[in-house]
């Protein structure tokens, strides 16, 4: 697994450090208020189990699980919603937790979507953005990272649904998806 790696863009360390960082932020920024936050399945469930655990609020977790990618490296823009959040959104304060921002259209399908349900207030915690993908007018208020125009792997991240268990982000070697 590890031969397919061209180089790793976040080490373990850093991911721990990032993490803590954006949970004081957000810990900060919510005082008082009670968050739900809202993890996209599979790829930002690693991220969540961490980042959870740095935000010093009450809150409560959901999940969503769509899709939009097939098995290719671009978004298809077509999402499919297959779980939504079970929790009434209505007055709450929901932090979407992402792992990565790349074009932007599914989180464009899903925040207007769930805008409709009257919270409170609705923002992006994402722990990579990879601003030259973006095809939707979509900002994370929390970014842990801005990533190259290269596609990466690891830390629940995947390419055809492999290199998840990989414990830190690396780029993959293109001949892995080109041949
Ligand atoms: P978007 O709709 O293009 O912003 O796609 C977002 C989703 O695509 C992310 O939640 C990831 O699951 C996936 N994705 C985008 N870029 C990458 C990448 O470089 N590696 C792995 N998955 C990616
Ligand atoms: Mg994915």
């Amino acid at each position: 697994m590890l031969n397919d790696i061209e180089k790793v863009l976040m080490s373990e360390e850093e991911i721990r450090e990032i993490t803590k960082q954006l949970g004081k932020k957000i810990t900060e920024d919510y005082k008082g208020k009670e968050v739900l936050l809202v993890s996209i399945l599979k790829g930002a469930v690693v991220f969540m189990a961490d980042i959870m655990r740095e935000i010093d609020l009450k809150c409560t977790v959901d999940f969503m699980v769509v899709s939009s990618y097939g098995s290719g490296v671009k978004t298809s823009g077509n999402v499919k919603i297959i779980k939504d959040v079970d929790i009434p959104l209505s007055g709450k304060d929901v932090i979407i937790i992402e792992d990565i921002l790349d074009s932007g259209l599914t989180l464009n399908y899903i925040i207007n979507m769930l805008k409709e349900r009257n919270p409170n207030s609705i923002e992006i915690c994402t722990l990579l953005d990879k601003p030259s993908g973006r095809k939707a007018e979509v900002t994370a208020k929390y970014i842990g990272r801005t990533v190259p125009d290269a596609f990466v792997v690891g830390y629940g991240l995947d390419y055809d649904e492999k290199y998840r268990n990989l414990p830190f982000v690396g780029i993959l070697k293109p001949e892995v998806y080109t041949k």
